[in-house]
Formats: structure tokens, C-alpha cells, sequence
């Protein structure tokens, strides 16, 4: 039945979840011709977690899922839809419904969403639609990413910047107020080949007429520099996007979560927007780049804290493959 009495989307639990394994900078060393120095300097990356082969994308967001739905109060049951932002699914064909089934969210219609490392903003922007038109009352967002899976580790240009991990968010429909007060999410498909993980296949033929491509996928790809420079130049742009439609001043900002892919992307926008550093919530430092993953579980960590209280006015923005990017303003609770 739709309500549409109650339109305002507000932000009500957060969890995450990482694997136990831990590989630091000083065990890349001995796998790949590279060093702490170079690692951290050029990103802030320490140490990631690492998803041990018996690890399944669906076990971690639904740890993930089920810290969020506990934090926010309600149960699995309550939730209407579940939207889980990843670019590694255990099942192509979608990990959503398995989450569902994990969940015990017996009544949730459940999908995947592909974007990258925007991910989760892309995500909650489509919660917060299907909010808006009191369609579904209660939605779980959750970024979630195995990348160790899909690395060259004799690469050492990408096998140094990715871990994995899961973050959730519960999003609910209020009558109170609506949380997100601004958002702008955008594609490139012209730069498409600057970061990619591509399906490759040999052909071959079925018959005299037909053929078929058989293969696999690619270990990732990534122009880093240019890929760094559409980051700088995009991100703080799109922020600013974001902020006019809300209404808000970059110095109006409690806390800017950007996705953790490097430390000094992070000061560049930072620097570019005029946000004093100990507004900025880091810890690329111990996750490294986990995709999809890396803004909730910067929030909840933020959140679990007490860093971020109820009404912190929070900026976040997703880049990556696609190219995508986008932003989102809102405030906690
Ligand atoms: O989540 C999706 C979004 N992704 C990103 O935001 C990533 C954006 N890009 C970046 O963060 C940076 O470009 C990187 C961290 C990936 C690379 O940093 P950089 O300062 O742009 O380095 P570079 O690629 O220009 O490479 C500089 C040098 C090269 O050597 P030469 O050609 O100058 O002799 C590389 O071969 O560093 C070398 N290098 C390494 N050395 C030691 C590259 N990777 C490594 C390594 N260890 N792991």
C-alpha cells in the first residue's frame, strides 16, 4: 500500500564487517617489488583486510546488515528492500537476495547496484527515492566488495590500494524532517577505460555459423594518474553541487567522508573546499580502498565512536570505475 504521508528519508543504524586477515605494507613487500615508504606516502595505506578463501560477499554485508538493523532499532523483518552496492557479487547473476535470505527479511525485495566505488552513494540516493514516494518504509543500504579476488597480485601499480569489507546503513521514511538535504550523482563513459574489470573471451565457434566469446574476467585495470586527476578535479565540484541544492556552506559541514581510496585525494578536496583536516573521517590507513565498502564503514565506525552524534551535518562522495561519481549531504540521525 503506498504511503505517502510520510515522505522525509532519515538515517537510523550503521554496522560493517572486515575480514580477520590482515596484510600490511611489509607483506606486500615480499610478494610485489614495492615498500611501507612508497605505499604510504603515495596513499596512506597501512594495512587492508583480506578475505580468506572460505569468506563469501554475502557473509560480510550480512554482518554488516545486521549491526545496522539492530543500531537502528528494528528488525529484519521490518525491512521493505535492500539495495546492495558491489562490484563483486559471489553469484553474477546478483548477491542481493541471498543477503535477504541470510537476513531473515522475510518480506524485503532485494537487488544489486553497480557503480563502483560510488557505490553506496548511488545507493542511497535510490533508497531515498523509494522512500520519497512512500513506496517502502524501511531500507537497508549496503556497500560491500571482495576486490582481493580480482587483483593482479603481480601488479603492484593496484594489488597495494584494495581491501575488502562491508558497511550497511537503515534508511527510513520519517515524517519528522528529511535527512538528505542534497545529492548529485553523475557517469562518464568516455573515460571508461581508465579503470576497468573487463570480461575477456577467446572466440569460439558452436556451429559454422554461430560463435561464442568463452573467457573470464580480468584482473583490474587502473590508469592511476588520471584516474587520481578526474578524483581532485570531480569530487569537490560534485560536493559543491550537492551543497547548493542544499542549501549549505562547505564551512556548514560536521564531517567529510570521502571514499577511502587515498589519503591525499582526501587533502586535496579537503584543501579545495576549505575543510579543516579534523573534519575529515579517514582510515584508509587500516582498510585501504574497499570499494563500495569504504564509506559506510568510515560512517559507522564515526558513528560507533561518538565522533558523529544525531544531526551532524555529513558530506560524503563515491568516485571510481564507470567513471561514476557522485555526493550526497545529509544529516545522522
Ligand atoms: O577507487 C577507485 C578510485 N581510485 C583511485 O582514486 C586511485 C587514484 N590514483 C592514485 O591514487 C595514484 O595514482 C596511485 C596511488 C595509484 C599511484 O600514485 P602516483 O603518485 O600517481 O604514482 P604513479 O602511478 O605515477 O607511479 C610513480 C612511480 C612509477 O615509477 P616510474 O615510472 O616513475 O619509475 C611506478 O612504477 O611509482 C612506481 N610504482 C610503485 N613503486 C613502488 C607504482 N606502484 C608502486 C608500488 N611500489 N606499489
Amino acid at each position: 500500500m503506498l504511503d505517502t504521508s510520510q515522505r522525509g528519508i532519515t538515517f537510523t543504524g550503521s554496522g560493517a564487517a572486515a575480514p580477520e586477515s590482515l596484510l600490511s605494507n611489509d607483506d606486500l613487500s615480499k610478494i610485489v617489488d614495492t615498500n611501507d615508504e612508497w605505499i604510504s606516502s603515495r596513499t596512506g595505506i597501512k594495512t587492508r583486510h583480506i578475505a580468506s578463501p572460505e569468506v563469501t560477499l554475502c557473509e560480510l554485508a550480512t554482518a554488516a546488515g545486521k549491526q545496522a538493523i539492530a543500531n537502528a532499532g528494528i528488525t529484519a523483518a521490518e525491512i521493505d528492500l535492500i539495495i546492495l552496492a558491489t562490484s563483486t557479487p559471489d553469484d553474477l547473476f546478483g548477491s542481493a537476495s541471498k543477503i535477504q535470505y541470510l537476513l531473515g527479511a522475510t518480506r524485503a525485495v532485494a537487488f544489486d547496484l553497480t557503480a563502483a566505488c560510488s557505490g553506496f552513494v548511488f545507493a542511497l540516493v535510490n533508497a531515498a527515492q523509494f522512500i520519497r514516494t512512500g513506496t517502502y518504509q524501511n531500507v537497508l543500504v549496503i556497500g560491500a566488495d571482495i576486490l582481493s579476488r580480482w587483483l593482479d597480485w603481480s601488479d603492484r601499480r593496484t594489488c597495494v590500494l584494495f581491501g575488502d569489507g562491508a558497511g550497511a546503513v537503515v534508511c527510513q521514511a520519517t515524517k519528522d524532517g528529511d535527512r538528505l538535504l542534497g545529492f548529485e550523482i553523475c557517469s562518464n563513459g568516455a573515460q571508461n577505460d581508465c579503470l576497468n574489470l573487463p570480461f575477456s573471451g577467446q572466440s569460439a565457434a558452436l556451429s559454422e555459423t554461430v560463435s561464442i566469446a568463452k573467457g573470464t574476467y580480468q584482473p583490474i585495470f587502473m590508469k592511476g594518474r588520471e584516474v587520481y586527476r578526474f578524483a581532485v578535479a570531480k569530487v569537490p565540484e560534485v560536493i559543491e553541487k550537492a551543497l547548493f541544492r542544499a542549501d549549505r556552506t562547505p564551512e556548514q559541514i560536521d564531517w567529510l567522508i570521502l571514499h577511502q581510496a587515498n589519503q591525499r585525494i582526501m587533502n586535496s578536496v579537503a584543501d579545495r573546499l576549505k575543510i579543516p583536516p579534523e573534519k575529515v573521517i579517514s582510515n584508509v590507513a587500516s582498510y585501504g580502498n574497499t570499494s563500495a565498502a569504504s564509506i559506510p564503514i568510515a560512517l559507522h565506525e564515526a558513528i560507533a565512536s561518538d565522533r558523529i552524534k544525531p544531526g551532524d551535518l555529513i558530506a560524503t562522495s563515491g568516485f571510481g570505475a564507470g567513471l561514476t561519481w557522485g555526493a550526497a549531504i545529509f544529516k545522522w540521525g
